[in-house]
This record gives structure tokens, sequence and C-alpha cells, in this order.
């Protein structure tokens, strides 16, 4: 895979975090990567890694996925950098995953998860949809793929209606808000597909497993490192035919099945 920028967000740990090591290790890494984060006393990782990193600039910026002016700010600080190249690959990564089941659940913790998990990722690539499409202007002739314009939506199998909750074990019924959210990201970003549909910019919803994450903690199924190369290996075979989907790291796609 080769893809000159990509901005990642929630990339100080996680998921995000490894991500931004993995694109950083790829025999020709990217010019830039753009490692989003909220809370600077949460960075030692993220630091590390731009520190040791000699191909590629990973630059740290500031940005709460909720904060509009944040986003914006974002986007001027990247902008300034990619210029007519664009940004080529968008990473919607941040995003919240709080326990609690039906008849405990609260409004507080629904509309958390929908503003962090659905409404964000939306307002994110809105912010930089521009950019995206300056990419995918500027590799005009290149068939559409994550080197020339794309989003990634770091989406979940809970909020595949695939997964019928009378499959759900207990651990699984506490996370309401976070499926009922995911469910609306795959709608959103289904529908945003459609829209743009025709302007080579590749728009994917994909499932990282259940991965060893403060989120997914320790009784996880995968580490991880083996989730985020599995999820590379397949960003690197997506093309125009999967624009829309909801698809899994190994292209398993949720929503056909
Ligand atoms: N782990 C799993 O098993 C699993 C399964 C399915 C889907 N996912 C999805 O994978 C993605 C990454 O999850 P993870 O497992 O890496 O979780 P994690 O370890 O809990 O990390 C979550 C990341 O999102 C950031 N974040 C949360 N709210 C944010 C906000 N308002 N603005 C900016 N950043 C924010 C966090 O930043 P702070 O450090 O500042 O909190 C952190 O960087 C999420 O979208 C999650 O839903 C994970």
């Amino acid at each position: 895979m080769e893809v000159e920028s990509v901005l990642v967000t929630g990339a100080n740990r996680g998921i995000g975090l490894e991500f931004v090591r993995q694109l950083a290790k790829l025999p020709k890494p990217p010019k830039y990567i753009f490692a989003t984060y909220r809370d600077r006393n949460k960075i030692e990782s993220l630091k590390q890694l731009r520190d040791a990193c000699k191909e590629t600039s990973i630059m740290l910026i500031k940005m709460d996925v909720t904060n509009a002016a944040q986003i914006e700010n974002a986007r001027y600080l990247i902008e300034d950098l990619v210029r007519d190249k664009g940004l080529n690959l968008l990473i919607n990564n941040a995003g919240v995953y709080i326990r609690q089941s039906f008849p405990d659940t609260t409004e507080e913790n629904m509309l958390l998860h929908f503003t962090t998990n659905t409404v964000a990722p939306v307002m994110v690539l809105k912010a930089m949809f521009p950019l995206l499409q300056q990419a995918a202007s500027y590799t005009v002739g290149m068939n559409v793929c994550v080197s020339k314009a794309a989003v990634l939506n770091i989406s979940s199998f809970g909020g595949s209606f695939q997964y019928k909750p009378n499959n759900f074990g207990r651990e699984k019924l506490l996370g309401f808000s976070s499926q009922i959210s995911k469910a609306a990201l795959n709608m959103a970003m289904k529908n945003i597909a459609r829209t743009v549909e025709g302007q080579d910019i590749l728009i994917v919803n994909m499932c990282p497993g259940w991965v060893k994450t403060d989120m997914g903690r320790n009784a996880a199924e995968l580490e991880v490192p083996e989730s985020v190369s599995a999820m590379m290996n397949t960003l690197s075979l997506l093309n125009q035919s999967h624009h829309g989907a909801f698809i899994d790291s190994s292209m398993e796609n949720y929503e056909a099945r």
C-alpha cells in the first residue's frame, strides 16, 4: 500500500496508535501521518513514535472529534502541508464504548455514543471532504483505491443487523448504545457513499474484530497489531466494488450476508 497522506483520529492509544505505527513502517511510508489526540497528557507513546520515525512526518494534532473548532483547526493545519495534493486517506477511528444495557441505559449514555461514534465521524469527513476531493482530482487516471482518496470508518459488527440480539451474550447486550451508534454510522456512511458516487472517493466501514485495547479489554480475541495488520492488508485490496460496504478485516461483507 502506498499513500501520501493519512489522517487517523483517536491516535494516542489502541487501534489508532497501532495504525500510525504500521503506516509508518510501510516499505514506502506516507509523507505525512496526521495523528490526532484530545488530551496532551496522554500522548507519550505517540510522541515516542513520532520522534523515532525518520521517513515520515508524524504530525500530532489536538482534535476532540466532537469539537467543531478543533476539527476546523485540524483541517487548516493539514491543508497547509498537503497543499494541492490533498488528503488521501481519512481513518475515522476515535470512538467510545461505555457498558450499560437496558433498562439501566441513560439518555446521557446514548447521546454520548451517538455524538462520538456517529455524528463526529460525519463532521470530520465533512470538514476533510474538500481535501479528499483535491486528492481525487490530483490523482486523475488512478483507479479508485486508498492511495487515491478514501475514508475508512472503524465500525463494529455489533452495529450490523446480521448479528441479531438473540445471538448476543450478556457482554454484547451491555454494548447497547455503542451498537446503536455504529448501526447509525454504517447507514450514514452508506448514504454518503451513494451521495458522493462518481467523485472517486472510496468510503468503507470496517469492523476490527474484538481487539485487546482498553475498550476491548483483555478477554478479547485479537492482539492490536494482529487486527490492524489484517485491516491494513484489506485496505490495500479495496476498490470501487467496496464503496459503501460494511466489511470485516478479511473482506467479508456484513450487510450482504
Ligand atoms: N476494541 C474492540 O474490540 C473494538 C471492536 C469494535 C470496534 N472498535 C472500534 O475501534 C475504534 C478504536 O477503538 P479502540 O479499541 O482502540 O478503543 P480505545 O483503546 O478505547 O481508544 C479509543 C480512542 O478514541 C479516542 N476518543 C474517544 N472519544 C474521543 C473524542 N471525543 N475525540 C477524540 N478522540 C476520542 C480516545 O482518546 P482518549 O485517549 O483521549 O480517550 C482513544 O484514542 C473505535 O471506533 C471502536 O468503536 C473496537
